[in-house]
């Protein structure tokens, strides 16, 4: 009888739901997710026991809230206590409390139609929320997709398992798709196909795929969206994600994923122009060392002379400079320097055939090696030099606010103002995708290797980038407010980035930026150095031209006083 008895009051007790109290749930979830902290909201005159076994925080929504993300461990427990008339506003509270934090754990106490207050909280992309009904002790959940679906819940394992976010089942995310090469571009292929290309682009669509979104384009047409316009969206929940580098502004504009790395930008400017050819002849020696030489030539001339007028009582000054000539430049010798000479042309023959020998060897040694490298202006190296050349820099105005924030806040040299010229943003995008080199650009370092890439099988490049670094900027995906799969999007992003498959995605992007017509490869132009031309020749024949000039006038002059000086002899007989 007594086994019936227990049998039947087992049957009951399974029949019956559990109830529970808040203190019970409380307790529960604070053990389960080893929490550290619970703050209450607007729960002063509700009756819930409160526990002492985490800190505590109690806090009214009428007052302006602080923000939690950074200034409390998330370890966090938000129980926000609803009234019908206040109910708008707590559940604001809870949003400005919060900001990115809305995957936190939540319990709402509440007193009125359960439905509504899932349906506000997924609005607001609270996730894991419980509400409980303190009259009866009945708890539930929700599960947010496809559409909100009530749960009630017995046990709390079975709330950690309907609210772990797996599968959107077809929710429609959002994305911008403009043209911001090489994280998003679009292109049509050979069959006319429209297609979506960009590493970060990439990156999104394979989230909602994997998840089992539904993709959908805003801003479809356009092609760069412009900042305002594009954070205006953002505040208005019209865009979910935006797969671009964007600057981290205020908070109010979009929440941030995961920072997965800080990117640098760089100026780029137009390597050197080349020299022209027919300078090559004079540029193995520097100016001083050409002075020197001939300094040395006419001491030489004039000492030789000296040392045989004393020897022999006459001497001719040209021919001790022919001779110089002739040592000095290894010309054949035609006269025979001997010891039987006597001691003086010895030694002068013995220095200056040294010196000779080892200044043509020079010459000749460094004239080739400028023939095989070829010869450029002065490169721009630093920013300095880019003031001094007064480079324009091409910049959109967007990016010269920016700039005029940075000398500002004296993070870059102020000189900078005065080279940058404003301009729209697809003209500047158009100049430097051609590598139009009347300005330099400044760009990511991303979309400075896939511009550059153009001039990949050149032998001299069209453009360099410069070392200093312009400034750098974290890297994110900007994402809008109350967005319920935050949580779910990071651990995505960072596992994509962590096995090294952004990296993938980021080569694959230079492989569609070639089939897209992005990227198109240039051929050597009249900037290679063709070695032997007519131009490398002038300077040469200019020389002997001149030379031959100077002959001849010295010739006319010569036998013209020889005619005057015979004629002056005549006439005195
Ligand atoms: C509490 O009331 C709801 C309906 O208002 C009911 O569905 C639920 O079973 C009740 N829970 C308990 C523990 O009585
Ligand atoms: C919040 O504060 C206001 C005034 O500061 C007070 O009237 C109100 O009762 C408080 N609300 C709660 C839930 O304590
Ligand atoms: C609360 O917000 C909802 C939708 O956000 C709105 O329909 C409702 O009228 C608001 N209630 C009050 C009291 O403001
Ligand atoms: C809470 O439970 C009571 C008693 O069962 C019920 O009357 C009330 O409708 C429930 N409230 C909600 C929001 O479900
Ligand atoms: C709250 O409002 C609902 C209707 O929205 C009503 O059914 C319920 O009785 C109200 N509760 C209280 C405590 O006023
Ligand atoms: C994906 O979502 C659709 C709804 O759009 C749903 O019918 C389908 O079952 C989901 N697929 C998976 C694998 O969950
Ligand atoms: C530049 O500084 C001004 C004032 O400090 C600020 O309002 C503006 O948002 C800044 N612009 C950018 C692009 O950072
Ligand atoms: C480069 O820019 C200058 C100045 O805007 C322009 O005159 C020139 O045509 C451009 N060159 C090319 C190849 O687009």
């Amino acid at each position: 009888m007594s086994r019936w008895l227990t049998f039947l009051y087992i049957i009951l007790l399974c029949g019956r739901s559990k109830s529970w109290s808040a203190r019970e749930v409380i307790h529960q979830l604070n053990h389960d997710q080893r929490l550290q902290l619970n703050i209450y909201l607007d729960c002063n005159d509700v009756e819930l026991q409160i526990g002492q076994e985490v800190a505590n925080l109690l806090v009214n929504s009428t007052e302006e809230q602080k923000k939690l993300l950074g200034r409390f461990s998330s370890h966090s427990l938000i129980i926000a206590c609803f009234k019908n008339s206040t109910r708008n506003r707590t559940l604001n509270g809870v949003k400005e409390l919060l900001w990115g934090l809305q995957y936190l754990p939540m319990l709402f106490v509440v007193e009125s139609n359960m439905d509504s207050y899932f349906q506000q909280a997924l609005s607001q992309g609270f996730l894991h929320v419980l509400a409980l009904n303190l009259s009866n002790g009945s708890l539930y959940t929700y599960k947010p997709y496809p559409k909100v679906e009530i749960h009630k819940i017995e046990d709390m394992k079975k709330f950690y398992k309907l609210t772990k976010l797996r599968n959107l089942q077809g929710q429609v995310v959002r994305t911008s798709v403009e043209t911001m090469t090489p994280r998003c571009f679009r292109y049509r292929n050979r069959n006319g196909e429209l297609v979506y290309a960009g590493y970060m682009y990439r990156m999104v669509k394979e989230f909602i795929e994997k998840y089992n979104g539904t993709e959908e384009h805003v801003f479809d047409e356009v092609d760069t969206i412009p900042y305002k316009e594009g954070l205006k969206a953002l505040i208005n929940g019209e865009i979910d994600m935006m797969p671009r580098i964007i600057h981290d502004l205020e908070w109010c504009y979009f929440y941030r994923s995961h920072i997965l790395y800080n990117i640098k930008t760089y100026i780029m400017v137009p390597w050197a122009e080349p020299l022209p050819k027919s300078l090559y002849f004079i540029k193995p020696f520097r100016s001083t060392v050409w002075i020197t030489i001939m300094v040395s030539f006419v001491y030489a001339s004039i000492v030789i002379w000296w040392i045989r007028y004393r020897q022999l009582g006459n001497s001719s000054l040209s021919r001790s400079f022919m001779d110089v000539l002739e040592l000095f430049f290894q010309l054949p010798v035609n006269k025979i320097w001997h010891f039987t000479m006597g001691t003086q042309q010895v030694i002068s023959f013995i220095v200056l055939f040294i010196v000779g020998f080892m200044l043509t060897n020079l010459y000749t040694a460094q004239l080739s090696s400028y023939l095989t490298t070829g010869l450029f202006k002065s490169q721009i190296n630093t920013f300095d030099d880019l003031f001094r050349e007064k480079r324009r820099l091409l910049v959109e105005s967007f990016d010269a606010e920016v700039l005029r924030n940075m000398t500002k806040s004296k993070i870059i040299q102020k000189e900078f103002q005065s080279i940058i010229l404003v301009t729209s943003i697809e003209e500047v995008f158009k100049h430097r995708k051609s590598l139009n080199t009347s300005y330099a650009y400044e760009a990511y370092e991303d979309r400075i290797a896939f511009e550059l890439s153009q001039q990949r099988y050149l032998r001299v490049p069209i453009f360099k980038t410069l070392e200093e670094v312009y400034d750098q900027r974290p890297v994110f995906v900007a994402l809008r407010h109350g967005l319920p799969y935050v949580e779910l999007f990071n651990n995505y992003l960072r596992r994509i980035y962590e096995s090294g498959i952004w990296i993938k995605l980021q080569e694959d992007s230079f492989l569609e930026g070639i089939a897209s017509g992005e990227i198109s490869f240039r051929i050597s132009q009249s900037r290679e150095i063709k070695i032997f031309d007519k131009e490398f020749y002038f300077f040469a024949y200019i020389l002997l031209g001149m030379g031959w000039c100077a002959s001849t006038i010295a010739f006319l002059l010569e036998r013209w006083r020889f005619k005057y000086s015979v004629a002056n002899i005549l006439q005195e007989r």
